[in-house]
């Protein structure tokens, strides 16, 4: 399994097989996470994004194949032990009503407690510094419930953060934050990636986003197969983006970085009704509201 000069990644996963019930979403699905990476994971709604990462973190539990980490099968470790290797930011959960924020970010802290360790200095460091890097510190007394949803976001975040794993697995971590606070959430990632020599996984939508800040980019096709990965700018063509999006556009390079920029092709334009009978005000209308 191991060549010489390329030892196993830290996690990894071997020909799984992923399904709820009757529905198979991938097959034959391999994929490294290499080391101390920044890796995004990009594709079309429903090709098993979330599928992947549930499965890399033991949420859910393959139908054939394995993952492995730290090169032992993931099944094989008590759940405290995997949370204390890994953290995942799902896309979707739902706090325990009345919550506040600092007791759910305190929740974090759960695999380093133990039956005879009491809630420590270190555990309220963790916390409170996980806040602050999200920037939620202000809202720790707030009810997690009254918070709108970047905020809530933001919450769930610090709550994976103070973890304190080296693995971390998020789930569209921007969703529902405005553009400042996805590209803070972003650069916070980019942040542990290069300061502290994380491993960072992130589903992402924005594929410029993807460009700018991946070391590593999986893109992942209907289907739940890998339709390629590697470095963004080896990856990201035109080609690949028409093929696995189904959307015309142009690749250039990013003004501010050198990345790859894709460019959506223009909107087709409506054939203009002319004045003979048709209804030219209202295609008027569309037309003054391309997006
Ligand atoms: N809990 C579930 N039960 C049944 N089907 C599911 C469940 N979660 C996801 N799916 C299906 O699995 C496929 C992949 O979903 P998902 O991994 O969430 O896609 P993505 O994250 O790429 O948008 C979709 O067809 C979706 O409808
Ligand atoms: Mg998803």
């Amino acid at each position: 399994m191991t060549g010489t000069n390329n030892p196993a990644p830290r996690l990894r996963a071997e020909d799984l097989t992923l399904s709820y019930d009757q529905r198979t979403v991938a097959t034959h699905l391999g994929v490294d996470i290499p080391d101390r990476s920044f890796t995004v994971i990009i594709g079309p709604n429903a090709c098993g994004k979330s599928t992947l990462l549930k499965a890399l973190a033991r949420m859910l539990k393959p139908r054939h194949g394995q993952v492995y980490l730290d090169g032992a099968a993931i099944a094989s470790y008590r759940s405290r032990e995997v949370a204390r290797r890994l953290g995942l930011l799902p896309q979707s959960s739902t706090a325990p009503g009345g919550i506040t924020v600092g007791d759910l970010v305190a929740r974090g802290r759960y695999p380093h407690q133990g039956m005879l360790k009491q809630w420590s200095a270190e555990d309220e460091a963790a916390v409170v510094e996980a806040m602050r890097q999200t920037g939620v510190l202000d809202l720790a007394d707030r009810p997690v419930d009254d918070l709108s949803g970047g905020q809530r976001q933001r919450v769930w975040l610090s709550m994976v953060l103070a973890q304190q794993t080296s693995l971390l697995l998020l789930d569209e971590p921007t969703t529902f934050l405005d553009i400042a606070h996805q590209v803070e959430v972003l650069d916070l990632c980019a942040e542990l990636h290069a300061r502290k020599g994380h491993t960072v996984v992130a589903v992402l939508h924005d594929l410029n986003q993807a460009c700018r800040y991946a070391t590593h980019l999986i893109v992942m096709r209907p289907g739940g197969t890998i339709a390629a990965e590697g470095a963004p700018a080896d990856v990201m063509t035109a080609e690949l983006v028409e093929d696995v999006f189904g959307l015309p556009c142009r690749i250039i390079d990013d003004p501010e970085t050198g990345t790859p920029l894709m460019v959506p092709a223009a909107p087709k334009r409506f054939p203009h009704e002319d004045t003979e009978g048709g209804a030219p005000a209202a295609a008027d209308t569309v037309m003054a509201e391309p997006r």
